[in-house]
């Protein structure tokens, strides 16, 4: 069963431009730019034309022809220069929709080429206040591998946690120097311990010697120092407690809570390895990898430092080993700002080198940072680094003017409001991350981005729940739904556009670009909205077409929530308003 109306033309394309002696690389169509002009649209004839020199309305019209025997095709015409626009068939559209309304994954096909995926992303670090530079790389990463697992790769989500480097010394360093000893460390919460990191930072900037000791201490730690490995794990433990708290808000969940740590022993193995090959080399006392290959020229890798310890380098490279060796991971792909993209090329090529993950897939994904008003990394009110918990609960003080209060509804109390409420502040949060292009930063707009109007999370979560309650109420009154049939251009738009569900998902997946799905959501929630305001359902003419609007109300109400899930964002049955009390 092909549910995909652009494969179905396609493949009909494919074999006319075979026997037409034409390159059949050129028979596709994209989705038409001029909607009401025709539905799909080959450019192949101009592609040709310009290859062959020959006219391309004249290659145009004799596809068109071929395409004429096709019954599928309302109206098929080549206008301006060459363009073949077509125009489907109500029945086809409608057939299609019914299909994909009666199929378990609503039409979405899944990849040929199904494989195992590691996602890294989340990246927090042990100590470190989780803040707003944080939020992409979960938020994405989480959407990223919903998609993934969707079309049917495996998938193994790994918070790759930064416990490990130097600040793990620098902590301890500090807690000696203000306790003198570590006997109390294991009493300290994660306040305290985020505390002493901020004296510790501060103490490193303006002093040699406390670097010394903290670099010391790292090393120490790294080779397995009995108290400070276990005064470290009790930092690492409150902070995954925390971190953990952080990433369930906004339902960003991981499959394994490794970190560098876990990498240690294999960075042994690496250096062996390397000095196996003789591809690293002893520089000032520290062990190198040289990167001079290629027209790009790279600082060197450095897997153990002049003090014994291992590097971010070190660590990721042999993880990159334990997720080949381990994991068998046939594709890791990672999710962090730019500020990292020197560090990934580098690890990439040190990995090449040694030769420990053949033929498998290595992707870094570069976002742009979340930005204030000044277009400056987003800060809280009083200049500060905007803390996760702050913006949550700022975004749900705001969600709160917007709905009822508790027991205004019924069987909406407190907890099912505050329930309510969150959901709704995260689905403000990550649509608004969502919608733009991985690779460009955004303002956080502090305003409109919790409204139930306009391209936001909370106006998709609305669409939906007002479908649901147009079923409940068709489903009172006995109405049922049945058959599609097409009779009004709102109702043409719709199925043609739920449609494209199947695409969409594979082009977010190709692209690992959630914001293809978010925008395809706006403008199905939006589409849908004309529908309805144009088609009534208990008004309608007759019960064939009221079973048939109902059809496409329920099927564009799970291709909605299907998206939203992709993009990591709950679907509340029921929304509430704080003016009309409910719907
Ligand atoms: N902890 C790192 C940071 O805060 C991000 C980790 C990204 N992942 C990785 N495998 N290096 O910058």
């Amino acid at each position: 069963m092909n549910l995909i109306l652009e494969n179905k033309i396609n493949a009909t394309l494919k074999n006319i431009f075979n026997k037409l002696d034409l390159d059949d690389k050129f028979a596709f169509v994209k989705v038409s730019d001029r909607a009401d002009l025709s539905d799909f649209q080959c450019n192949g004839a101009l592609a040709l034309a310009k290859i062959t020199h020959k006219n391309p309305r004249e290659i145009g019209t004799m596809i068109a022809e071929e395409l004429q025997k096709h019954d599928f095709c309302e109206s098929i015409s080549v206008d301006g220069p060459g363009f073949i626009n077509i125009k489907l068939k109500n029945e086809v559209i409608a057939q299609n929709a019914d299909k994909m309304a009666e199929d378990e994954r609503l039409g979405c096909g899944m990849t040929d080429n199904p494989h195992k995926v590691v996602l890294d992303y989340g990246g927090p670090n042990v100590a470190k206040t989780m803040h707003v530079g944080h939020l992409r790389s979960g938020v994405i990463g989480e959407s990223v591998s919903r998609i993934e697992r969707f079309i049917g790769n495996e998938v193994i989500s790994d918070v790759h946690l930064g416990d490990w480097g130097t600040p793990m010394g620098m902590i301890l360093a500090e807690i000696i120097r203000q306790d003198s000893n570590l006997d109390k460390v294991t009493t300290y919460d994660i306040a305290q311990i985020t505390e002493f990191y901020k004296q510790a930072n501060i103490r490193c900037k303006e002093d040699e010697s406390a670097r010394e000791d903290a670099r010391l201490i790292t090393a120490k730690l790294q080779d397995g120092d009995k108290s400070y490995y276990k005064a470290w794990q009790h930092l690492r433990g409150e902070s995954v407690k925390a971190i953990k708290d952080n990433y369930a808000r906004l339902d960003v969940n991981f499959d394994l809570w490794w970190g560098e740590s876990n990498a240690h022993e294999t960075c042994g193995k690496i250096v062996k390895i390397a000095r196996d090959k003789g591809i690293s080399e002893v520089d000032n006392g520290a062990e190198i990898i040289r990167l001079e290959e290629g027209n790009k020229p790279k600082p060197p890798v450095i897997l153990i430092k002049s003090d014994g310890g291992y590097t971010y380098h070190t660590t990721d490279i042999a993880t990159i080993k334990m997720r080949v060796d381990d994991l068998a991971a046939e594709e890791i792909v990672y999710f962090t700002d730019s500020r990292q993209t020197l560090h990934f090329e580098q690890v990439f090529e040190a990995v090449q080198k040694l030769g420990i993950a053949p033929n498998v897939k290595l992707q870094h994904i570069v976002f742009g940072t979340v930005n204030g008003a000044d277009g400056k990394p987003f800060k809280t009110r009083d200049g500060g680094v905007m803390d996760l918990e702050t913006l949550i609960e700022m975004s749900k003080e705001k969600v709160r003017q917007s709905l009822p209060k508790a027991d205004e509804v019924e069987g909406y109390g407190e907890a099912e409001i505050e329930k309510l409420t969150s959901q709704i502040a995260v689905a403000a949060i990550k649509f608004q991350d969502l919608k733009n292009t991985i690779n460009s930063g955004y303002v956080f707009e502090l305003n409109d981005f919790a409204k139930f109007e306009g391209k936001t999370g909370p106006y998709i979560q609305y669409a939906i729940a007002r479908i649901n309650s147009v079923l409940r109420k068709a489903a009172a009154n006995g109405l049922q739904s049945g058959k599609i049939v097409l009779e009004e251009p709102e109702e043409r738009s719709l199925a043609l556009k739920l449609a494209q569900a199947h695409n969409v998902v594979m082009r977010a997946h190709t692209d690992k670009e959630p914001s293809i799905i978010a925008e395809y959501t706006y403008n199905l929630a939006q589409i849908f909205s004309t529908f309805y305001n144009a088609c009534p359902m208990m008004g309608a003419a007759t019960p064939q077409l009221a079973a048939s609007r109902l059809k496409l109300a329920k099927l564009t109400r799970d291709i909605l929530k299907l998206m939203l899930y992709l993009l990591g964002i709950e679907a509340p049955e029921v929304m509430l308003k704080a003016e009309n009390k409910g719907e």
